[in-house]
């Protein structure tokens, strides 16, 4: 039997090695400090699942979700949660479907917009999806290298006038995963200017924007102007609530882009459990994340500051689940995550699993399991400080 070239597409896992030294110091029974994947460790509200339980016990919720786009409750809540939250108007019956959490959203998009040969400009370090479906698409990529002289947002001068003409596609995600970097409205502004000269959609990858510290409020795309015409954002639960499992998540903006979107999904999914989508609708409506968020800034700033105490710089993110640290000088990425972990006993994730101009930081997430208070954070911090003997400067 033999599989579709189109596998072949994909690179090579490139935590591999630090995979295989998670796994064995775990065999060995050592106790490691994980700050590797961003998978909130706390659990969903009580009142989440309080209310799944509820649905869950009414049959109307045991069927298939045969609407046009998603369960119409949670579209509208989703569309008042976008008023609310940023004064944007979503048509819910035009401009709103539901994602089986934003990661479905965002491959199936490059299924849906891509023909062989044409181009996504995509982040670089930034989320594979975008990359790895584009490719599988039958597509190609345009790196756009986030810099951190630039603030780890992209140069849209610096792509070529003929790269820009090809593009079909544009990923952009803010706050970012995984340099924590923000972006101003102004920059989306310029998005939305350079993509209606360019006849590109942009896509904008928004999971966490609920996951912001010290007051800072990240803005939507669809707040730039006139970015209905080229913008379609994805949005998600998983970071807000806690809800990563529950595979939720969706997708607002340009009608045609929804439209393509659904007709697309509406042949590989049946949608979700209903009872999933009346609870998530209540989760935006009703449930603040202030208490994660009290936690996370509690780890982010024991983090943060113990690394800069001991000499190694890191930047507090404004937002995000991610510290994103240069590695001192000679050594890779690799080379400092893997000592990091097997000297240390503390799992990074090494930059350049995110693209090439990853190489140099590795990445340290705040979703540290089995942390109370910022006891694991602090343990990690201590066990740098005592274990890692480099110049960090
Ligand atoms: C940048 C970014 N976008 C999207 C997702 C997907 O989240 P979900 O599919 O759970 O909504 C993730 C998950 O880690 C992410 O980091």
């Amino acid at each position: 039997m033999e599989r579709a070239k189109r596998l072949d597409l994909i690179p090579p896992y490139l935590f591999g090695e630090i995979s295989r030294l998670k796994s064995k110091a775990i065999a060995e029974g050592k106790d490691l400090v994980d700050l590797g994947i961003g998978d909130p460790d706390q659990p969903t509200p009580q009142a989440v699942i309080d209310k799944l339980s509820e649905a869950a016990n009414d049959p109307e919720t045991h069927r298939y979700d045969e609407t046009e786009a998603g369960w119409p409750l949670f579209l509208e809540a989703a569309s008042r949660w976008y008023k609310k939250r940023f004064n944007v108007d979503i048509d819910p019956k035009s401009e709103a479907m539901l994602l089986l959490g934003s990661k479905d959203g965002l491959a199936h998009l490059c299924w849906a917009m891509i023909n062989p040969g044409d181009i996504s400009l995509v982040p670089d370090p930034g989320y594979t999806v975008y990359k790895v479906n584009t490719l599988m698409a039958g597509g190609q990529i345009h790196a756009m290298p986030l810099l951190e002289k630039n603030g780890f947002v992209p140069e849209l001068a610096s792509i070529p006038t003929d790269v820009a003409k090809k593009a079909k596609l544009m990923f952009l995600n803010y706050p970012n995963n995984p340099t924590g970097a923000t972006a101003t409205l102004d920059f989306y502004n310029d998005v939305v200017r350079f993509a209606k000269e360019y006849d590109i959609a942009v896509c904008s990858d928004l999971a966490y924007s609920e996951v912001t510290y010290d007051g800072y409020d990240a803005p939507s795309m669809l707040q730039a102007e006139g970015a209905k015409d080229v913008v379609i954002e994805m949005h998600s639960l998983s970071k807000t609530y806690n809800m990563t499992g529950w595979r939720i998540g969706f997708a607002v903006g340009n009608s045609d882009l929804i439209s393509h979107l659904n007709k697309l999904k509406s042949n590989i999914d049946s949608r979700q459990f209903p009872a999933i989508d009346i609870a998530a609708a209540y989760a935006l409506e009703n449930v603040s994340n202030k208490p994660t968020l009290d936690l996370y800034t509690k780890r982010r700033d024991i983090l943060a500051e113990g690394l800069n105490e001991l000499g190694w710089k890191v930047k507090k993110p404004a937002a995000s689940l991610y510290v994103w640290a240069k590695v001192p000088d000679g050594y890779t990425s690799a080379d400092f995550a893997k000592i990091l972990l097997t000297d240390a006993g503390v799992l990074v994730i090494p930059g350049n699993g995110y693209g090439e101009y990853g190489e140099g930081y590795v990445r340290m997430s705040l979703t540290v399991s089995g942390d109370k208070n910022g006891d694991r954070m602090a343990e990690a911090v201590k066990r740098i400080k005592e274990n890692i003997k480099v110049k960090w400067s």
